[in-house]
């Protein structure tokens, strides 16, 4: 396998692009690709170098685009096959590099493939999909396992009203595709060759962990916790030994040498040194792989039931997973960072705080920055966008991913304000609201009502427009602080040079440096109250910094609520 030795991305800086909610074009409530386009000098001043937009290709929006019914088409609320060519252009002219969303675990139910397997049992599709019979166990028809789904509370749907399912690890409208199949393999090499011919210069891939199943489909022996008769139990389709080959064919057959990236979706349940083997320098068949160990690092998921103020950060923990990871990949694989994406929370609402706004999403944006790996951000944190404070049942209830769930807790004798009071800082939807452009009707996203949710932050001075104009904004520190990652210097520093963190046992502090002819040290206070960190450096310059003034004394730095420093250290 031929990798490149000093990827591009290596040099960049990421943003995760929500399209349905960054700007629409053509006003009718939905963002589109003329919307991105026209936004494309933002994204260049903001200084990052590739874009990862979340699906666009045909789709009924059962799952906002995660369930594809062609892939040789745009989604037409999003524009056009042209309208990607010119986002191509125009983004490359800029000199970003755009990633397409790629879902290959599924496809949607009104796929052809999916209605032809449907229709006919013989055809070549009925073998893309993971179709098998039930059970019959005292005159009862059951599914042929007990597996449970990502979801809903089985994996299994019933066709009509035979005695055969299909297999769905996420929504019952996304049914799983087969690929033990080759055919079907074949299939996703020609649509990923179709994208990079056209200029694409990769692709995020979906929900990649799971393509490889137990095919055994054997019941899971984990406990039943909730009592509905299914469990949910990773290891039967994640992260299995032959996704291994899988992704090696893909890339050999797909990508043949060219200098396109591949980034993997490989969620909770991978650990760094399985990690390192997908994504290995030299041989692994991925570039970047994204795990989910530092985005919920306060209790947050799950945590129906609890008040607000129990959802602490707990700093030892997010430590501990940004190094292990560190420790496995450094040497060995590219890694990215991120805080955030259009699955999670706006990171304000989980390890920042809406009290200090802006002192903390400039803490969390410079403490990403500068640890070992190629940093994202997502849309809007940039702004220090929040959570849909305000949202309703019906906003959260827009999401497939979470409509089951409040059936779920109401079930459970949960509140509605309860309900509520967990989603408005858990819920995905969160962080998939309306971009926030300026302070005008619909924060200058469109000219008419958005479809999706709106939160209230450009009504509280967190617009684009707003911040632009403010040179102590956060947009403004993002871009200092972009820029200053991206000198080569620094880069280098921060990829090449080990990673040491300071006063590894501080429970609210995170801090590190970087040792080379400059040192450069970040501190970060965690927390929205004032803490000690014992400081035993000398000061040569202060990059970038949160705050006025240094509260510095016999060794001990004061830091005030989220007080974080870039210095350089002797
Ligand atoms: C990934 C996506 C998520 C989607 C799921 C199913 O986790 O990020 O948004 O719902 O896959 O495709
Ligand atoms: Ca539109």
């Amino acid at each position: 396998m031929e990798k490149h030795t000093n990827p591009w991305w290596r040099e960049e800086v990421g943003y995760i692009l929500y399209p349905e909610s960054f700007k629409d074009g053509n006003n009718d409530g939905i963002g589109d690709l003329p919307g991105l386009i026209s936004k494309l000098d933002y994204l260049k001043n903001l200084g990052v170098g590739m874009v990862w937009i979340c699906p666009i290709f045909s789709s009924p929006m059962e799952d906002n685009g995660y369930d594809v019914s062609d892939y040789y088409a745009i989604n037409p609320r999003f524009g056009t096959m042209e309208d990607l060519k010119t986002l191509l252009e125009e983004a490359h002219k800029r000199g970003i590099k755009i990633i397409l969303d790629f879902v290959l675990n599924h496809t949607s139910k009104e796929h052809p493939w999916f209605q032809k397997a449907l229709k006919e049992k013989d055809s070549e599709e009925r073998k893309y999909y993971l179709i098998r019979k039930g059970k019959w166990i005292d005159g009862k028809l059951y599914p042929p396992s007990n597996w449970g789904s990502f979801f809903t509370p089985s994996c299994w749907e019933r066709i009509g009203d035979s005695d055969e399912y299909y297999f769905h690890s996420f929504g019952t409208s996304m049914p799983d595709v087969d690929w033990t199949n080759p055919n079907l393999r074949k299939k996703y090499v020609e649509i990923a060759d179709f994208y990079i011919s056209l200029g694409v210069d990769g692709f995020r891939l979906d929900a990649v962990a799971h393509l490889a199943k137990d095919m055994s489909f054997e019941d899971s022996s984990l406990p039943d916790e909730d009592g509905d008769g299914f469990v949910l139990d990773p290891s039967k389709f994640s992260n299995r030994p032959e996704l291994l080959s899988y992704l090696k064919e893909f890339r050999e057959e797909a990508i043949r040498g060219r200098n396109v990236c591949l980034i993997g979706e490989v969620g909770g349940s991978i650990q760094p040194s399985e990690g390192v083997t997908f994504a290995n320098r030299h041989h692994g068949p991925l570039d970047l792989l994204f795990n989910f160990d530092t985005v919920w690092n306060n209790g947050n998921f799950g945590s129906i039931g609890k008040k607000d103020e129990e959802i602490v950060t707990n700093v030892m923990q997010l430590k501990h997973n940004f190094t292990r990871w560190y420790d496995a990949c450094h040497k060995e694989c590219d890694m990215p960072l991120y805080w955030c994406n259009h699955d999670h929370p706006r990171v304000l609402g989980q390890y920042g705080s809406r009290e200090y706004r802006k002192e903390s999403a400039k803490a969390l944006c410079l403490t990403l920055l500068f640890l070992y790996g190629t940093p994202f951000f997502y849309q809007g944190e940039e702004l220090a966008m929040d959570n849909l404070v305000e949202g309703s049942i019906a906003d959260f209830a827009q999401d497939v991913g979470t409509k089951d769930s409040i059936l779920a807790y109401r079930k459970a004798g949960y509140t509605d304000e309860e309900i509520l009071s967990f989603l408005r800082r858990s819920a995905r939807i969160n962080a998939r609201s309306i971009f926030s452009w300026e302070n005008a009707p619909y924060g200058g996203f469109s000219s008419v009502a958005p479809i999706l949710p709106q939160g209230k932050d450009y009504l509280e001075g967190y617009d684009a427009h707003t911040e632009e104009l403010d040179p102590y904004s956060v947009l403004n520190f993002y871009k200092m602080a972009i820029q200053i990652r991206k000198q080569k210097y620094y880069n280098d520093l921060v990829l090449d040079s080990q990673l040491e963190w300071v006063d590894w046992n501080h429970q609210d502090v995170i801090a590190y440096l970087h040792r080379g002819y400059q040192t450069i040290m970040v501190v970060t206070n965690m927390r929205p109250y004032q803490v000690y960190f014992t400081f035993n450096f000398q000061i040569a310059d202060i990059l970038l910094h949160n705050y006025d003034g240094v509260l510095l004394n016999n060794h001990v730095l004061t830091l005030r609520p989220f007080e974080s420093f870039l210095f350089v250290v002797k």
